[in-house]
């Protein structure tokens, strides 16, 4: 080969004929005859291939039988333009090397087509497909604007820790990180686990939530956001839970809860609207492909106002709703997925933002309404996902939060250097998680949670 630099195959698509290029990749078709060979190839840099263009005379035989779907191959030749529909350029080939094979007899993604359920069980390949390529693309664009909208907006980027003490959300469902010899565990006097003899000398977990630790940079900082990997233990096996996703969450020092919703509302349409203006190419293949309805549900929401819904209100909705609900209606339950997307889908048909949930179910940390029995949590409702954001105003009173503590019966001696913060300068503050996979729930139009993360973690489900 000589030393031409190589292109990408997004680059190489948007190049002018005439160039002598380098193009690498991995072949995803190739079909021909005696006296011309077509091979499409792909890099992973777009959704797009680069046509191939070979004379089978130029080229020893055996080459061209080891170039089959997935085989990685360079190629080097002239950018001409292309006659065949679907593409500008092609490259007529020179030469070619061939870096790996992929015999057709094991290589699993021969024919088109392969069910979610199958790609699951190749999740090493599955990138490899149209389907992942254009989500892992769109999971990275999201990722970056999401960095780029706080980045423009005055926030800092916290790192919270990942092993930690407390438990955020008070459901007990937390991974315990230990290095004690489970076959041998020591134990106290009154024949508990004795956690001294543990790595970090107390019981510890991998987090559910950042937030309580991004309170405290709020704190400080004003305005921070934290965006890492959290975990769940809960047995859910849903197409929305996993039990390792990635939450993005802000924290704003004298926000309420309204400028919270504000923040919430801008922040997810900052992030679609980005979708549409970058990912076209991406998103068009996902509409044609799974979804009809994906980029004129994305235009909705980039172009309407959310709902904004206190929950009292919500089940009275709910139960003059004429739909038949496997979990019934009644003021005090926690809303299902099917409630959440009855007033989403059915009743609204836009994004609703319900606020004013019931104390007893929601978080310890929420601020306390003066009618003793809601408080000012906010979760934000989507079509087809139902919760994509749980959020809320904090409780900012050292007394009442101590004393909500108090009637939940939680161990306060983790939680000290939180209260502190309502000890020292307290202010109003609030903030919320996006569940970052739910987004892209939401973005790519995928209906399952497995299949918008690399590899997914599940109850049974840790392989790759
Ligand atoms: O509503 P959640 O539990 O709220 C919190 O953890 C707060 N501490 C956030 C905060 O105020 N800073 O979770 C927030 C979001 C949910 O709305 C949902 O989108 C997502 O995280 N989420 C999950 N996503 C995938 N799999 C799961 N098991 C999830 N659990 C929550
Ligand atoms: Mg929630």
């Amino acid at each position: 080969m000589s030393a031409i630099k190589r292109k990408m195959v997004s680059q190489l698509l948007k190049t002018a004929p005439g160039e002598s290029v380098l193009a690498k990749g991995w072949v995803r078709t190739k079909r021909g005859n005696k006296s011309v060979i077509f091979i499409a190839l792909n890099d992973g840099s777009t959704i797009n291939n680069i046509q191939i263009v070979c004379d089978p005379n130029h080229f020893s035989e055996q080459l061209l039988k080891d170039i089959t779907t997935g085989a990685c191959i360079a190629v080097e030749g002239e950018l001409v333009e292309s006659v065949g529909k679907g593409q500008n350029v092609e490259i007529q080939a020179s030469q070619i090397t061939l870096y790996g094979k992929a015999d057709p007899e094991q290589y699993p993604l021969q024919k088109k087509g392969h069910s979610m359920e199958f790609l699951r069980e190749i999740a090493h390949l599955r990138p490899r497909t149209n389907t992942f390529g254009a989500v892992l693309r769109i999971r990275h664009a999201m990722a970056f604007a999401i960095h780029n909208y706080f980045n423009s907006n005055g926030f800092y980027y916290l790192h919270t820790p990942i092993i930690t003490a407390s438990d955020c959300e008070g459901a007990g469902e937390m991974f315990q990180v230990t290095t004690l010899d489970l076959n041998n565990i020591p134990k106290d006097e009154k024949g508990a686990v004795d956690f001294s003899q543990d790595f970090f000398g107390r019981q510890t977990s991998l987090t559910v939530s950042g937030q309580l630790e991004g309170e405290l940079g709020a704190m400080a900082l004003g305005r921070i956001y934290t965006f890492g990997p959290t975990f769940r233990a809960e047995n859910s096996n849903t197409p929305r839970h996993l039990a390792e996703f990635w939450m993005v969450e802000p924290e704003v020092a004298f926000n309420d809860v309204y400028d919270n919703m504000d923040l919430a509302e801008d922040f997810i349409k900052y992030l679609v609207r980005y979708a549409l203006e970058n990912c076209m190419d991406d998103l068009r293949f996902l509409n044609d492909m799974f979804d009809k309805e994906l980029i004129t549900r994305l235009e909705g929401v980039v172009n309407t106002e959310f709902v904004r819904l206190a929950y009292t209100e919500g089940i009275k909705i709910l139960e003059a709703a004429d739909a038949k609900f496997e979990f019934p209606v009644s003021w005090g339950v926690d809303l299902q997925s099917e409630h959440e997307r009855y007033l989403v889908e059915k009743h609204f048909r836009k994004p609703v933002i319900v606020t004013d949930y019931p104390k007893d179910i929601k978080a310890f940390y929420m601020k306390q309404n003066d009618d003793g029995k809601t408080v000012r949590g906010m979760d934000v409702l989507f079509p087809k996902i139902g919760e994509i954001i749980g959020g809320s105003e904090r409780e900012s009173s050292y007394e009442k939060l101590q004393q909500r503590i108090d009637e939940l019966k939680m161990d306060p001696t983790n939680l000290w250097w939180y209260m502190d913060t309502r000890r020292f300068g307290t202010a109003p503050h609030s903030g919320f998680g996006l569940g970052f996979e739910r987004l892209l729930l939401f973005v790519t139009g995928m209906s399952n949670i497995r299949d918008v993360i690399p590899f997914p973690r599940t109850p049974k489900s840790a392989e790759f």
